[in-house]
C-alpha cells in the first residue's frame, strides 16, 4: 500500500464547485465584511485540496477581492495551515514555553530520530511528517502534540512510541483518553 501524499496535478483546478459557490455564500452572510471570512474560506479550501498553495491563496483573494498578500499573511501566519503536502500522519508537536518547560524539544527530537525524518519533517517510511508548532492552546496538559484531529496530551517519549508503533502496524489513530494522570491508548 503506498501512504505517498498527494501531487499539485493530483488536486484537480483551484476553482470552487456550485457546491462550495454556495457555501461561501452563507460564510459571507454571517460576517461584515467579505476580509473577515478569510480563515473560514482557508479551512474549506483545505479540506478541499488538502494544503494551500499559492493558487488557492490567489482564488481565495479574487474570490473575496482582497490583495493575495493579505490571504498569504494570514495562512502563513497559522501552523494549522498547510503550505505543503503532508504526509498520511500529520504530527504537530508544540515547542511553546508551557510544553518547553516540560520537555516538548526532546519529545520532538525522539519523534524525529524513531521516525527518520528528513529536512522537511517527512518519515523515512512515507506515514508521518512531523512539525514544531507554537502553542495549541492545550498548555495545562503539556508537553502535548496534535496528530491529525486529535490532541495527545502529557506525552512522555514511551507514550508517542506506542502511538507511532499501532499506526505502523495500520491501526487506527489511538483515541487518547485520561486515566488517571496519563493517557492509556486503546489500540486494537
Ligand atoms: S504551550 Fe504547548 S499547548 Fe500551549
Amino acid at each position: 500500500m503506498s501512504h505517498s501524499a498527494p501531487t499539485a496535478a493530483s488536486r484537480g483546478p483551484r476553482e470552487w464547485s456550485p457546491e462550495q459557490r454556495a457555501e461561501i455564500d452563507k460564510i459571507l452572510a454571517r460576517y461584515p465584511t467579505k476580509k473577515a471570512a478569510v480563515m473560514p474560506l482557508l479551512w474549506m479550501a483545505q479540506d478541499a485540496w488538502e494544503w494551500i498553495d499559492l493558487d488557492v491563496m490567489r482564488l481565495i483573494a479574487s474570490t473575496l477581492e482582497l490583495p493575495p498578500s493579505h490571504v498569504h499573511a494570514v495562512a502563513s501566519f497559522y501552523t494549522m495551515f498547510k503550505k505543503a503536502p503532508t504526509n498520511r500522519y500529520f504530527i504537530q508537536v508544540c515547542h511553546t514555553l508551557s510544553c518547553a518547560l516540560v520537555g516538548a524539544d526532546k519529545l520532538v527530537e525522539h519523534i524525529e530520530r524513531r521516525l527518520e525524518v528528513d529536512e522537511h519533517g517527512n518519515s523515512k517510511d512515507g506515514l508521518f511528517t512531523v512539525l514544531r508548532v507554537e502553542c495549541l492552546a492545550s498548555c495545562g496538559s503539556a508537553p502535548m502534540a496534535q496528530i491529525n484531529e486529535h490532541y495527545y496530551e502529557r506525552l512522555s517519549p514511551e507514550i508517542v512510541d506506542q502511538v507511532i508503533d499501532a499506526l505502523r502496524a495500520g491501526k487506527h489513530i489511538p483515541e487518547p483518553r485520561p486515566e488517571a494522570d496519563q493517557w492509556t491508548f486503546p489500540v486494537s
